[in-house]
């Protein structure tokens, strides 16, 4: 069976990763989440206190940062590791969420990062989520989608998650929050968040989790049938 690329964009809590990892596990592929690889690095900067103005600083730190994904043996999610430290639950929490958009507007972080995600996808058969993945990581992908959601459900969708980590945080906050992301994420000069022209739109404000992964499948079917009868000419 031919592999396919699914890349799959959007704004900042939704729903993306939960759809993609679902998506990912129907299709026996392996699911990448790139928020958490920005996540990670900011991570790192707060911990080694390196200054973002400062690009020789910026570069050094980002040649001791190594980042992977190792799925959890009893929750069976997949975990980022930093440096090979367990980090997923850290970079969830709301200190990093407030830093990650400045760090992820620095083109040497791009840079790196987009270069690491290149090598992961390049045998094909992966769903990645971002950004940026449909537009500059792989402007090739089979299959695109652009996801987004009502601000204020994804402010809930974002409380209801963090509640679930014990992390109590105001709506009004949170809303903030997502708020400033988006703006950073849509304003900045290195590969701003923008739907690729041939994305499909997905606004799932009113769709149930269910649907959303069933049509993203049967997209991603459809593509993989295509490719089976471009190679079946060929
Ligand atoms: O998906 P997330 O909310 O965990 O992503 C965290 C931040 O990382 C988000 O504010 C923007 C940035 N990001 C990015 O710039 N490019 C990507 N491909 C993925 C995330």
């Amino acid at each position: 069976m031919p592999k396919i690329i699914v890349a799959i964009d959007g704004y900042s809590s939704c729903g993306k990763s939960t759809t993609a990892k679902l998506v990912a596990r129907q299709l026996n592929y392996p699911y990448i989440d790139t928020g958490a690889m920005y996540r990670a690095v900011t991570l790192y900067f707060i911990q080694n206190h390196i200054s973002l103005t400062n690009p020789k600083e910026i570069e050094n730190a980002l040649s001791k940062v190594h980042i992977s994904f190792r799925r959890h043996p009893e929750l069976g999610r997949n975990d980022t590791y930093l440096n090979g430290l367990n980090v997923e639950d850290e970079i969830r929490k709301m200190y990093v969420s407030e830093q990650v958009s400045e760090v992820s507007a620095i083109a040497e972080v791009r840079h790196a990062l987009v270069a690491q995600q290149q090598r992961m996808g390049k045998t094909k058969g992966i769903v990645m989520d971002g950004r940026d993945i449909g537009t500059v990581v792989f402007p090739q992908a089979e299959l695109k989608i652009f996801m987004t959601a009502d601000p204020h459900i994804r402010a809930q969708r974002r409380q209801l998650e963090l509640m679930e980590k014990g992390e109590i945080v105001g709506l009004e906050e949170i809303a903030e929050n997502l708020k400033n992301r988006d703006y950073i994420d849509t304003h900045r000069a290195e590969s701003p968040l923008r739907q690729a022209e041939d994305a499909i739109y997905i606004d799932n404000s009113l769709m149930t989790l269910d649907e959303q992964v069933e049509m993203v499948v049967r997209l991603a079917d459809e593509q993989i049938g295509l490719s089976l009868r471009r190679n079946a000419r060929a």
